[in-house]
């Protein structure tokens, strides 16, 4: 079976570059989509509190019968659990719906600037991570002057920052932050939420090499240097999208993908969202 090459994290922690995101699949949906992404290989799910998919999602990798430490998962920390002590009781809750033995990787979902209290919860983060339940921490959605912040006032640097990222939202500010700073980029909602797949430089590029648009923009990702977590919750793409190791973009199609930036954000704007 075709595995993903891995990615050594900056805590020396190995994770799956390409990767399977959960976000707005139901408990009873990530059970049968997580198990047909682990028949395929993916060893990297991608969950959070908020997703309310956390049972799902352990159940589905505990029934996989595959090692428990052969598959990486990610959860995160919504806002409302941030502060000292609700930090560590949404870390257990987490855990407890899971019921995975530990969490490969725990993010601060969102700075939430508005609330000021993530330099505090990362505080909390650096000494959960000392323990046996976790094994790294890094963040999500943190523009670069909330990775500097972090970085100025805490004694550990995030292992990596989750952000939207798809060809028409580069982020290639934020990615030079993220080389300088040894913090690795993770791409959520890497095809655009589907918008980006009917792109007609998208478009044009699969024709040419025989390949969906969703694999091409998967395979941009990685030949740039980001971990990917694409979502579906249908078999046949999520096979297809983890078929893309057989083949590589030119430097020409892979520079024609860069050139799609237009800011086109689809979330909110992690400086004026609080959770
Ligand atoms: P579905 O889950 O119904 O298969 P993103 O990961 O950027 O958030 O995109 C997820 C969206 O893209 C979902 O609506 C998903 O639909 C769709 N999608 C995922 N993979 C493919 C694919 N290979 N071809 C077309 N649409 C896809």
């Amino acid at each position: 079976m075709t595995s993903s090459p891995i990615s050594t994290l900056s805590n020396g922690v190995q994770i799956p570059k390409l990767g399977f995101g959960v976000w707005r699949v139901s408990n009873d949906d990530a059970i049968p989509s997580i198990a047909k992404a682990l028949e395929v290989g993916y060893r990297h799910i991608d969950t959070a509190a908020l997703y309310r998919n956390e049972e799902g999602v352990g159940e589905a990798v505990r029934a996989s019968g595959i090692p428990r430490e052969e598959i990486f998962v990610t959860t995160k920390l919504w806002p409302t659990d941030y502060g000292t002590d609700a930090a560590v009781a949404g870390f257990e809750a987490s855990l407890k719906r899971l019921d995975i033995e530990y969490v490969d990787l725990l993010l601060l979902h969102w700075p939430a600037p508005g609330r000021d209290l993530y330099v505090e919860t990362w505080r909390t983060l650096e000494r959960l991570a000392g323990d046996d339940r976790l094994r790294a921490i890094g963040v999500s959605n943190f523009h670069s002057s909330h990775l500097h912040r972090l970085v100025a006032e805490t004694d550990t640097p995030p292992v990596l920052n989750q952000v939207e990222l798809h060809p028409t939202l580069t982020q290639a500010e934020l990615r030079a932050t993220h080389r300088e700073l040894g913090v690795a980029t993770e791409a959520w909602s890497p095809l655009g939420q589907s918008e980006d797949l009917g792109d007609p430089t998208i478009t044009s590029i699969a024709e040419r090499i025989g390949r969906t648009p969703a694999q091409v923009i998967i395979r941009w990702h990685l030949q740039i240097g980001n971990i990917v977590i694409p979502k579906s919750t249908t078999p046949s793409r999520i096979e297809e999208n983890f078929d893309v190791f057989g083949f590589e973009l030119s430097d020409a199609d892979v520079a024609a993908i860069d050139g799609l930036d237009s800011g086109n954000r689809l979330g909110p704007d992690p400086a004026h969202f609080d959770g």
